[in-house]
């Protein structure tokens, strides 16, 4: 069976962290000998590095999952893998609902790839997601894209949103030490790069775990890279947008005017039941500290419609905010109920047809502001 050295095919789900480490898989094996194919026909090994954030994203990886068993049917030296959030969160029951899958790896276990696959083609079966510190200094991903480069600064979130699967599926928050992150991004600098975004699931957290330095910092040491023009990072949690953080910002001449600050509800009850750690209030306030100080600020959001209990008054008063922010524009999903999160057992689920009819109102609202927006009409 030659798989050694063969083709992998390598599909990426979810968020740019999924993407990001779909880059550092890719560079694990390119260091291995192995190919990379984006044709699946062709593939020895065929990795999916899915997401768990709604159970749309799970539903897609099982659908995949049906199309490969029938190419693994034709073919049974072909290796099949899932990696990522829903590997983490599933464990072995995706050997029980796909039984052609040959490897589970959890979030933590990506710099275990190539080791995992060997294991794989000498004795079959094999899943790993024991919690494990990903060395990063230790991997050289492999970038696609030439001009920009996604960078990891943090792992994992200590938050506890109701609604969220992530602090399950990517484990507690791991700050990276601010001296490799340095190092990576001149040589990176060196290499020609010029835009850089950081990454992580609460970038603006960033330090709190390690104690001595925080985002603030780490931007004035990254904004003083030679070759570095821009810096963006996604993604930050309302409720850590410090007064030092929102002034440090238009101090830094690279940091780019853009802001992408998830609200999530207009309704102080749903926040609430969210755990979010903040009011409408403190959100707005945050916004319009930011537009004072930056006015040029583009702001970008998250919403959520149908979280358990959202009453038409909340969710008016989510339509309230978005008319007075008057985001650039928003994400806005169905809420979907997660296994393992409190909100799943919330009493006040909402119905699948409210929740689309929100979600249609909203978006359209959204649509109208994002249109006068870009067409100066404020
Ligand atoms: N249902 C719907 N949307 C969700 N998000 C996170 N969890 C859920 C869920 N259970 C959304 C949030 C988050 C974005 C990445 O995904 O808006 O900011
Ligand atoms: Fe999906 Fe969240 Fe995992 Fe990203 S961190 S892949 S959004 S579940």
């Amino acid at each position: 069976m030659k798989t050694y050295g063969g083709k992998v095919c390598i599909k990426t789900y979810g968020c740019q962290m999924n993407v990001y480490d779909s880059e550092i898989m890719t560079g694990l094996l390119i260091d291995e000998d192995y190919k990379i194919t984006e044709d699946m026909n062709e593939a020895d090994i065929i990795l999916l590095n899915t997401c768990s954030i709604r159970k749309k994203a799970e539903d897609k990886v099982y659908s995949q999952l049906g199309v490969l068993r029938k190419l693994k049917e034709k073919r049974p030296s072909l290796i099949l893998g899932v990696g990522g959030c829903m590997a983490q969160r599933e464990g072995t029951e995706i050997f029980r609902k796909s039984p052609s899958v040959d490897l589970i790896f959890g979030t933590q276990q990506i710099c275990n790839l190539p080791a995992l696959l060997n294991k794989v083609i000498r004795r079959g079966k094999v899943m790993a997601i024991e919690e494990e510190k990903i060395d990063q200094e230790e991997v050289r991903a492999y970038r696609a894209d030439k001009t920009k480069v996604y960078v990891a600064i943090m792992r994992g979130c200590d938050n506890h949103c109701t609604y969220c699967v992530v602090p399950s599926a990517r484990g507690r928050q791991r700050s990276r030490p601010p001296e490799g992150i340095i190092r990576e991004i001149e040589n990176l600098a060196k290499e020609g790069y010029k835009e850089v975004t950081l990454l992580g699931q609460n970038v603006i957290a960033y330090g709190k775990d390690l104690g001595e330095i925080d985002f603030a910092d780490l931007l004035e040491r990254i904004n003083k890279i030679e070759g570095i023009e821009k810096i963006r990072f996604i993604t930050s949690h309302p409720k850590d947008m410090s007064d030092r953080l929102i002034e440090t910002l238009p101090r830094l001449s690279k940091i780019c005017e853009d802001l992408h600050l998830p609200v999530q509800s207009g309704s102080n009850r749903i926040l609430k039941a969210m755990n979010r750690g903040y009011t409408r209030e403190e959100y707005l306030k945050i916004i319009g500290k930011v537009r004072s100080l930056i006015p040029r600020i583009s702001t970008t959001t998250d919403i959520i419609v149908g979280f358990p209990g959202e009453s038409e008054k909340d969710f008016t008063d989510t339509l309230g905010l978005m008319k007075e922010v008057r985001f650039a524009s928003a994400y806005i999903f169905k809420y979907s109920s997660r296994p393992g999160t409190s909100a799943e057992r919330m009493p006040g689920q909402i119905p699948e047809e409210i929740k689309l009819k929100r979600l249609h109102k909203i978006i359209s609202l959204q649509r109208a502001i994002a249109t006068t927006k870009a067409q100066n009409i404020r």
